[in-house]
């Protein structure tokens, strides 16, 4: 899955060297971002004109809380690479209009002629960035309170439960959609209702990654345990074909 994420990458940015790339932080794209490392170190991968988009951050935690999603970016990619600081952006999660940095990242996207390629994980809960199950789709860059199920998740993150920040903001759906090309990247048996329900379900809010069957150019990258659920005409395309 990683492999095949970062064969994805490193061929947008060997076709375009100023690429825009939407990244996402969380276990599933670790080993993507280490296989782009190796890439750099070992054939010169040259991310000195990439320009990057990050999907979200917690409300309240600054760049060097070692759980901000700035912190997690910089240690397993941004510090191993020569990607320029001025090129780098993740939501300020200690804005304190939140609002208002919403609006103002969601222009900077615009501002660098959007995004080429949305790199993707998706929580159980068939969330995409942390927007969350909703009666309706948040468009922007928003505030999020985050579900009972995401601060579940990602309190294996922390060192307790009560650590894990209430809120964050994250970019919108539309954001999301505007992006040129989208990569879903999913691992292990926890994620395979959500991708059921994001491949094959009803297109619905309350499973947010369900609105990725109407863009226009989604790849889906998943290991067997996470594709366990899909039906098996799906699963049983050549990956060839897929690809
Ligand atoms: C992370 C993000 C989230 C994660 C999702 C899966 O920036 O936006 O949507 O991709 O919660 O997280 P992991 O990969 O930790 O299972």
């Amino acid at each position: 899955m990683s492999a095949e994420a970062a064969k994805i990458v490193a061929g947008q940015i060997y076709l375009k060297p100023d690429s825009v790339l939407g990244l996402a932080t969380g276990s599933t794209p670790l080993k993507m971002y280490e296989t782009l490392v190796a890439v750099h170190e070992t054939i010169g991968l040259d991310f000195s004109r990439v320009t990057t988009f990050n999907l979200d951050e917690y409300i309240g935690l600054s760049a060097d809380n070692p759980q901000s999603y700035h912190y997690f970016m910089h240690e397993n990619f941004f510090r191993h690479i020569n990607i320029k600081p001025e090129n780098i952006f993740i939501p300020d999660g200690t804005a304190e209009n939140v609002g208002a940095e919403g609006l103002k990242y969601d222009r900077l996207i615009r501002s660098k002629g959007g995004i080429d390629l949305q790199i993707l994980g998706i929580g159980q809960n068939a969330h995409i960035g942390f927007n969350e199950p909703d009666i309706k789709f948040e468009a922007t860059t928003h505030k999020v309170k985050l579900d009972d199920e995401t601060i579940k998740a990602n309190s294996r993150f922390f060192s307790n439960v009560d650590e894990v920040p209430k809120y964050a903001i994250s970019m919108g759906i539309k954001t999301i959609m505007l992006a040129r090309r989208v990569v879903l990247l999913a691992n292990g048996k926890n994620k395979s209702a959500a991708v059921y329900k994001a491949i094959c379900g009803s297109v619905t809010p309350e499973a947010p990654a369900s609105i990725l069957q109407l863009h226009q150019d989604v790849t889906i990258i998943l290991d067997r345990q996470a594709a366990a659920d899909l039906p098996k005409k799906i699963v049983d395309v050549p990956i060839t074909e897929i690809l």
